[in-house]
């Protein structure tokens, strides 16, 4: 069931994000799919995301698509009105956003802030990363993801159950994953905490942002843009 407190928080953020019209769009275009009469543009790229879910887990045999509301979910964070719904990354957008790379992540680890139900740690699998791991604040859809993982069996993959503003970043070098998982406030906060972690800690850090909301806090010193693909945008600390 939905939860009008939440509902009502979290229409107030994506308000402050992008503005009365902007809000407003949203509504007409959440509206339209609610009494079943979709724009033909939503309803083509639902399909298209639909047979790229289905084949992605039927090749796999494991479970990372669909669309899933945070309020239909259980979630105990101070952070619950700025999280995005759980919509699993495209294959094909993973990886564009990870040739955008301008290291060899060899040796590195991949944390994926936001983990859902997990597809990205799987598709990180392909990469010679050190470790893979994650955290999602969900509890359904970490339960999901580690079904998934163990699926998959690659003794580098692990994920966590919590708030992404809690990661305990590893002192390895890094490539910090995120596909639009929370608003601005928090990737503010995530990105301080990131560049003191690689300031006490000095190591390369590369951020991989798909679908990015708030590129601008990481176009200042100390980071700097490393590379960009179609609807991506990397980040680097030394
Ligand atoms: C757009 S989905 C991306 C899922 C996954 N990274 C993928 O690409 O397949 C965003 C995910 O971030 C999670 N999330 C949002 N805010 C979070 C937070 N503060 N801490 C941990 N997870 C969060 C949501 O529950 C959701 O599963």
């Amino acid at each position: 069931m939905a939860d009008i407190g939440w509902i009502a928080r979290r229409t107030l953020a994506v308000a402050r994000r992008e503005g009365v019209l902007g809000t407003i769009q949203r509504v007409i275009k959440y509206l339209r799919i609610a009494i079943g009469l979709p724009s033909r543009e939503a309803e083509e790229h639902r399909r298209a995301k639909e047979a790229a879910d289905r084949a992605f887990d039927e090749a796999l045999g494991v479970d990372t698509g669909g669309t899933t509301h945070l309020f239909d979910l259980t979630i105990h964070s101070d952070n619950t009105a700025l999280g995005v719904s759980h919509i699993a990354t495209g294959p094909a957008h993973f990886h564009n956003a990870m040739a955008a790379l301008d290291i060899d992540p060899t040796g590195f680890t991949f944390v994926d802030l936001g983990s859902g139900k997990g597809r990205c740690l799987l598709m990180a699998a392909d990469y010679p990363f050190a470790a893979i791991t994650g955290i999602e604040f969900a509890e359904e859809m970490h339960a999901v993801s580690l079904r998934n993982i163990e699926k998959l069996g690659d003794p580098r993959i692990t994920n966590q159950l919590g708030d992404a503003e809690q990661f305990a970043y590893p002192t390895t070098d890094l490539v910090v994953f995120m596909n639009n998982p929370f608003d601005r406030p928090l990737v503010e906060k995530i990105a301080r905490k990131i560049a003191a972690s690689a300031e006490a800690h000095p190591r390369a850090v590369r951020v991989v942002y798909v679908n990015p909301r708030a590129p601008d806090l990481f176009s200042e010193a100390p980071w700097r843009r490393v590379g960009s693909a179609e609807g991506a945008e990397v980040f680097g600390l030394n």
